[in-house]
């Protein structure tokens, strides 16, 4: 028997969301493992709460379980990482490799690091159109939707992400605005992860677009997060800006095999309930590969198809914006969800939290594999 029950948050449009109480996850029984799964992949976004004990490697060794074949932290060591987008913003626990500790702030010591300053993304620097300064605490945007994925080489995006927030700044909301000519606006906690479900954004299609994306496959751009480091997000964190921005192709570090293009169905499927997630990160997206075999290779039109797709998922009454409070560890379902880091940090704001996910054992599960 297990101890563990999932009591959802809220009664929400977005079908995300549950919390654990009373479980101590360094001492986690296979019964209570059985039943945090099913809670992770019914919920897609599971809260544990008060997880301050947990160690590094407890994390790690949690995270495997729910992919024992699973190959090391989902973006490898990326060659010329440091042009990646991703550089910054993650530091790996010398003790533990498959964990990465990410914030904002000057940390003198945690873990085995020793005088680190963590930062979080900027909208001065990260959108194309910018906060102007005197609402820069008050508002705040999406800055990037996405899957925790490598989306290169031999690495498979990752089943299930954990995220424990070690400490967290209080007290301040923002209102978060898409700025995308559509006045949605959001309240959320400073500092908050937001979350969207691939279920409820593959259901808003039309017979037409559902058809569409069970048939057609996305093709990512070669070393991705390199090539979109130039680049300019959309507003509502959907995405690029086409504006020829990107790192030239041939500035790009070198294609060792030709299948190190990622080619992926744009479904997922769960695998507990069997349902379709629509998952497709936005911002690394360069062709889209149709049933008939013709490829659209226009990256413009490529990521208006796929904003069109996704935008009706992103709608405030679907996104669920999670208020940490300290000890609070969160598994979710990276398979079926998208998330996106918020808000605008003051530098001496100190915000740490540890990060692990696995590259998969296998690549997602589509229609074609079923
Ligand atoms: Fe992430």
């Amino acid at each position: 028997m297990s101890a563990i029950t999932a009591q959802p948050i809220g009664a929400s449009n977005h079908g995300l969301g549950a919390v654990v109480n009373d479980v101590d996850l360094n001492n986690l029984s296979d019964a209570d493992f059985t039943a945090l799964r099913n809670a992770v992949y019914n919920y897609n976004v599971v809260c544990v709460k008060n997880q301050s004990k947990v160690t590094p490697k407890t994390q790690a060794e949690l995270t495997r379980r729910f992919d024992p074949e699973a190959m090391s932290y989902g973006h490898g060591k990326t060659i010329d990482a440091k042009r990646s987008i991703l550089h910054p913003d993650l530091k790996t626990v010398p003790h533990q490799p498959e964990v990465q500790v990410i914030g904002n702030g000057f940390v003198p010591q945690y873990e085995g690091l020793k005088n680190v300053t963590l930062k979080h993304p900027h909208h001065r620097t990260f959108h194309q159109t910018v906060i102007p300064d005197e609402k820069d605490l008050d508002y705040t945007r999406f800055y990037r939707w996405h899957i925790d994925a490598a989306l290169y080489g031999e690495l498979n995006p990752p089943m299930v992400t954990t995220l424990l927030a070690v400490k967290v700044p209080a007290g301040r909301t923002q209102t978060l605005l898409y700025d995308d000519n559509s006045n949605d606006e959001l309240q959320v906690p400073l500092g908050t992860t937001a979350f969207v479900s691939g279920y409820k954004m593959f259901d808003l299609l039309s017979e037409e677009q559902k058809e569409f994306v069970m048939t057609s496959k996305i093709e990512y751009a070669p070393h991705p997060y390199v090539w979109i480091s130039t680049a300019k997000s959309r507003s509502d964190g959907l995405g690029i800006v086409s504006e020829g921005k990107e790192v030239p192709l041939n500035d790009l570090p070198p294609v060792e095999h030709a299948n190190h293009i990622q080619i992926l169905p744009m479904v997922w499927r769960n695998p507990v309930t069997g349902q379709y997630a629509l998952q497709i990160h936005p911002s690394p997206v360069r062709k889209i590969h149709l049933r008939n075999g013709r490829v659209i290779d226009d990256l413009e039109k490529v990521r208006e198809i796929v904003h069109d797709l996704q935008r009706p998922g992103i709608a405030p009454e679907l996104v669920y914006a999670h208020d940490w409070e300290e000890g609070d560890f969160v598994l979710f379902n990276n398979q079926g969800v998208l998330h996106s880091v918020v808000g605008a940090f003051d530098k001496d704001e100190v915000r740490l939290f540890r990060q692990c996910n696995l590259a998969a054992s296998r690549r997602p599960v589509g229609p074609d594999d079923a």
